[in-house]
């Protein structure tokens, strides 16, 4: 099967899961990414049982209303009293804990945003993306640009070489410095500490909130993966 192929069965898993467990007309949250699309191109097929959904950026956002698909404001989501029971995103790296890397796609900002709003956190992979350890995808850091230098400077003291993603402005208006050869041991600890370099938007671990369930696609099937509770 071809990478893309992988990332079709596991979309149609997640299309499934949210059949399944969605209840009907509850809102959707959706991520962002090559995967992320096959899922909204998925769901569009079963539009009719979500009752909106909530973008994770503007490419998902257009995606969606492209299928039909309603999309609603987070805010009034959350001051009207509404739920979004469930999130379904891709991953750069994911670990055997659930705890990923994100923002190859530089949306990492807002999928964190609409991510600790929902219920679980649904993440939808090929299998190249479970390592055993997380670090070998560079790490994405969202930075407010008079900031660069500086963030720059404190990710190198944390033991990484930044580089700029160049040509690249986020939906935030913001840029991304890509961390290499950062060594992750505790991927809790370095999300906290990289968040609270000042000019840090946020970083691309999703250690402290990771994924609830791993839907992974291999040559053999989608295999589903819990994190521990
Ligand atoms: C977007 O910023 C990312 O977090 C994506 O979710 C991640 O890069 C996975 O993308 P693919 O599904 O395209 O690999």
């Amino acid at each position: 099967m071809t990478q893309d192929e992988l990332k079709q069965s596991v979309a149609r898993a997640a299309c499934e899961y949210v059949a399944a467990h969605l209840p009907r007309s509850a809102i959707l949250g959706v991520g962002t990414g090559s995967t992320a699309n096959f899922f909204i191109d998925a769901v569009a097929q079963i539009k009719q049982r979500i009752g909106g959904a909530v973008a994770s950026s503007e490419a998902t956002r257009a995606r969606l209303e492209a299928h039909g698909i309603p999309v609603l404001d987070l805010n009034a989501v959350i001051d009207e009293g509404r739920e979004m029971p469930i999130y379904v995103d891709g991953a750069d790296e994911i670990d055997a804990n659930l705890a990923m890397i994100k923002g190859g796609g530089a949306a990492l900002t807002r999928e964190k945003i609409v991510a600790a709003v929902a219920g679980k956190f649904i993440c939808v992979c090929d299998e190249s993306k479970l390592v055993t350890r997380l670090g070998k995808f560079p790490l994405p850091v969202e930075v407010i640009p008079m900031a660069r230098a500086q963030v720059a400077r404190a990710l190198v003291a944390l033991g990484g070489e930044p580089r700029l993603r160049a040509g690249v402005i986020t939906d935030n208006g913001n840029i991304i410095l890509d961390v290499h050869d950062l060594a992750i041991r505790d991927a809790i600890l370095l999300e906290a500490r990289i968040n609270q370099i000042t000019g840090v938007v946020t970083n691309g671990l999703f250690a402290a909130r990771g994924a609830d369930v791993l839907l992974l696609a291999t040559p053999n099937g989608v295999k589903t993966l819990k994190a521990a509770s």
